[in-house]
């Protein structure tokens, strides 16, 4: 079976500055990637609090976003892009419920965090979140298409 890179479902995940400051980075990339997902865009960035207050706007009325947004922009962010068969419910399965106090073990804050104000990682939950967020985070040139090695046996 043929999979074509351009029909193939995007989503936008982030390790958060808790993530990062950890030494998780390569961690939760690893379990991406032996998944079978793909990295099509990354980088490394403090994001603004302007910025987060954008990323996070959905949740402007609760009363922990100002708190989410000052974390946020407190330290630096990987942002990437993961692509792949499925790959936007899937990878919330691979993060684990929002409060790692009731992520199951094996997912990566089941594994790795403790409290919700800091688990580590972003990822869009749904299609039209991926969209925004990859659009708000990347520009579409630092977006890389390409067909890997494995992927003929991946799919
Ligand atoms: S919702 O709307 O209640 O379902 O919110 P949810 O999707 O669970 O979470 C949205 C993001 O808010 C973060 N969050 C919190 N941060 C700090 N303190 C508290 N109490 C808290 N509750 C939820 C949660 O981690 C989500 O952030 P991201 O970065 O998307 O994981």
């Amino acid at each position: 079976q043929e999979a074509h890179a351009a029909e193939m479902e995007r989503t936008f995940i982030a390790i958060k500055p808790d993530g990062v400051q950890r030494g998780l980075i390569s961690e939760i990339i690893s379990r991406f990637e032996r998944k079978g997902f793909k990295l099509v865009a990354i980088k490394i960035v403090v994001p603004s609090k302007e910025f987060a207050q954008k990323h996070y706007h959905d949740l402007k009325d609760r009363p922990f976003f100002n708190g989410l947004c000052e974390f946020l922009s407190s330290a630096p962010v990987v942002a990437m892009v993961w692509e792949g068969e499925g790959v936007i419910k899937y990878g919330r399965k691979l993060i684990g419920a929002t409060d790692p106090q009731k992520s199951e073990p094996g997912t990566i804050r089941g594994d790795l965090a403790v409290v919700v104000g800091r688990n580590i990682i972003h990822g869009s939950d749904g299609p039209e979140t991926a969209k925004d967020e990859i659009n708000l985070w990347f520009k579409p040139e630092e977006l890389v298409s390409y067909t890997s090695n494995a992927e003929k046996w991946i799919y």
